[in-house]
């Protein structure tokens, strides 16, 4: 909200959109930044919109539509953090045509199968805390930014206290497509705490890097000693299998890759596998319901759910 605020105020920004808009090419706004930005820089006029829900009713009644993605022209509007992944391949269509958003589509989220089976859960024990949960979330260069971001993100959003923290030797880490993130604290600051549970978001040079850390080895092996949860994400569940730490543990991989099993207990195309303190999830697809499952085992299915509100993300009846 502060942010489609100050992106209101910035009178460069209004110069270069209204431009764009004069010029006819592509425009878009996700969340509250159609109602809060867009509108009052008339951006808005005779153009079907949608937005976020709590938004809604600030966009013009007559043009307004509750879908998740609308085209309108040069104008792409969408409703929350929970369908950019759509927003982004609407506009990647628009550029590039059908094909090229079919393929990115295909190869980030919706391979076939992977909706399907969801979560899984072997061995239940009870996540909750009498205190407010404290994660850590180390990462590195080539770290797969849409995971770190969504984990911080959720986690934050559902009032988790959350580090992240940089196994490089700068705050600042190269994530995987060179996206610059500035973390919390250097790996060996953060350290000097215990967290109650460590979660280790994917991407491939990423987690080479993440498996060199000595610090993070051994934050991990105490993890484990002292029975608290850790988990990862994507290609970070190996980190944990070379150090040992899902011996006897359930784990997600993708379907394809099994062929190759890493150990013998994999769930293949399962969403989310969460065997009593471990929990693991395939990558980008499904981080959001991962990092909702965490939100969920920490504080029930009503905190979860209210989360995934705010960001326009579907979350099931249970
Ligand atoms: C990692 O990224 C940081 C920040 O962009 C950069 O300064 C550093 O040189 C990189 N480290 C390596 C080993 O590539
Ligand atoms: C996740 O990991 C596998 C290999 O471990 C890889 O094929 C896939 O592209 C990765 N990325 C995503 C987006 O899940």
């Amino acid at each position: 909200m502060p942010g489609a605020v100050r992106l209101r105020d910035c009178e460069i920004l209004e110069k270069i959109m209204k431009r764009q808009a004069e010029d006819k090419r592509l425009y878009g706004a996700i969340s509250m930044a159609p109602a809060i930005t867009l509108l009052p820089w008339g951006l808005l006029t005779r153009k079907r919109t949608t937005g976020h829900p709590a938004f809604f009713g600030k966009l013009p009644t007559f043009w307004a539509v509750k879908t998740n993605i609308q085209i309108s022209g040069e104008l792409t509007t969408s409703r929350g953090p929970g369908t950019s992944f759509q927003f982004a391949l609407s506009l990647a269509e628009q550029l590039f045509g059908e094909t090229t958003a079919k393929s990115i589509e295909e190869f980030l989220l919706l391979r076939d199968g992977y909706q399907n089976p969801k979560n899984k859960e072997f061995n239940s024990i009870d996540w909750s805390l009498d205190h407010t949960p404290r994660v850590l979330i180390p990462v590195a260069n080539g770290s797969e930014a849409v995971e770190l971001v969504s984990i911080a993100d959720v986690l934050r959003r559902a009032k988790v206290d959350v580090t992240v923290s940089s196994v490089e030797r700068s705050l600042r880490i190269t994530a995987f497509q060179g996206t610059k993130i500035i973390t919390d604290k250097l790996i060996g600051e953060a350290a000097e705490s215990s967290y109650d549970l460590i979660i280790l978001p994917g991407g491939h040079t990423g987690s080479e890097r993440l498996q060199k850390s000595k610090i993070l080895k051994k934050l991990l092996r105490e993890q484990h000693e002292s029975g608290r949860i850790y988990g990862a994400t994507n290609s970070s569940s190996t980190v944990l299998h070379k150090h040992g730490l899902l011996k006897e543990k359930r784990t997600t991989v993708y379907p394809s890759e099994s062929d190759e099993p890493m150990n013998q207990q994999m769930i293949e195309g399962a969403e989310v596998v969460i065997d009593g303190n471990v929990i693991t999830s395939l990558g980008l697809a499904t981080v959001t319901k991962f990092s909702l499952a965490i939100v969920s085992k920490l504080f029930g299915h009503a905190r979860a759910r209210s989360v995934s509100e705010g960001l326009v993300h579907e979350y099931p009846r249970q």
